[in-house]
């Protein structure tokens, strides 16, 4: 059976007293209400990784970046390498997040590349696949996502891609509080499980997690949780605040 797993991406918000607050925020509701069966993942800003870290190892949850060089080490300004996240006890780390792709023009060809960094250190990457509002409405939407996976993993090896998360965030619904609906949800989850069923065969299809992103709250989390080939959520806004976030980690 696939663990469950809820991930919280905060993307670049609070300032450092509200990061340390969420933090303790969220390891108070944590302790009250911990499911075991879920793995609850926090992703702040690099410079609060510290924060974060501190308490993760006591408090039983994982920690996770937000992004990654594509370089090992060297002259690159203003770059986080991947064995530095693992030196910074980082389990998992998001990659090609739509605003990675849109905003920073990280290609299929990066998120390939990033996973590959990812994986050589031990850090679980969380890879983001989705498309935006025109190609849905153009009906591109599996197409798009085909070629954002298969791109983006099928070099990998079948061990290598047990490790993999994907999370399928349609980009209209990031942030715009206009949610997919459990049936679209499981459709392309049921889709992208099947790329995984073809190229790697039943065993990693069936261990692969996959979770859905996208205007993921409180009060819709258990029904998209109850699809089938809904492992979790990656949440953003409704991270920044620990009693919903905890709330959606319990909501299978
Ligand atoms: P949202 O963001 O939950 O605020 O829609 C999700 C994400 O971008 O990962």
């Amino acid at each position: 059976m696939r663990r469950k797993i809820v991930a919280g991406n905060w993307k670049m918000n609070l300032d450092f007293q509200q990061a340390d607050e969420l933090i303790a925020n969220i390891v108070k509701e944590l302790n009250q209400h911990h499911r075991k069966d879920v793995d609850v993942v926090i992703c702040p800003p690099f410079p609060y990784l510290m924060i974060a870290d501190y308490e993760a190892e006591t408090n039983g949850y994982f920690l996770g970046a937000q992004n990654v060089s594509i370089f090992n080490n060297g002259a690159y300004t203003g770059e986080i390498s991947a064995s530095m996240l693992s030196a910074m006890c980082v389990d998992y780390c998001i990659v090609g997040h739509s605003e990675r792709r849109k905003l920073f023009f990280e290609s299929n060809k990066d998120v390939a590349e990033k996973v590959n960094r990812l994986l050589e250190n031990d850090v679980k990457p969380i890879v983001c696949v989705g498309e935006v509002l025109e190609e849905r409405e153009n009906g591109q939407h599996f197409s798009v996502i085909k070629k954002q996976v298969s791109e983006g993993l099928f070099h990998l090896t079948e061990g290598q891609m047990q490790q993999i998360v994907i999370a399928y965030e349609p980009v209209w619904a990031i942030g715009t509080g206009r949610t997919a609906s459990t049936f679209q949800a499981q459709e392309i989850h049921s889709f992208i499980r099947g790329l995984v069923l073809e190229k790697y065969g039943a065993e990693t299809a069936n261990e692969i997690r996959i979770l859905y992103g996208g205007s993921c709250t409180a009060k819709n989390a258990k029904d998209l949780f109850a699809m089938p080939d809904v492992d979790g959520g990656l949440i953003g806004g409704a991270s920044l605040k620990a009693n919903d976030f905890v709330t959606i980690a319990q909501s299978f």
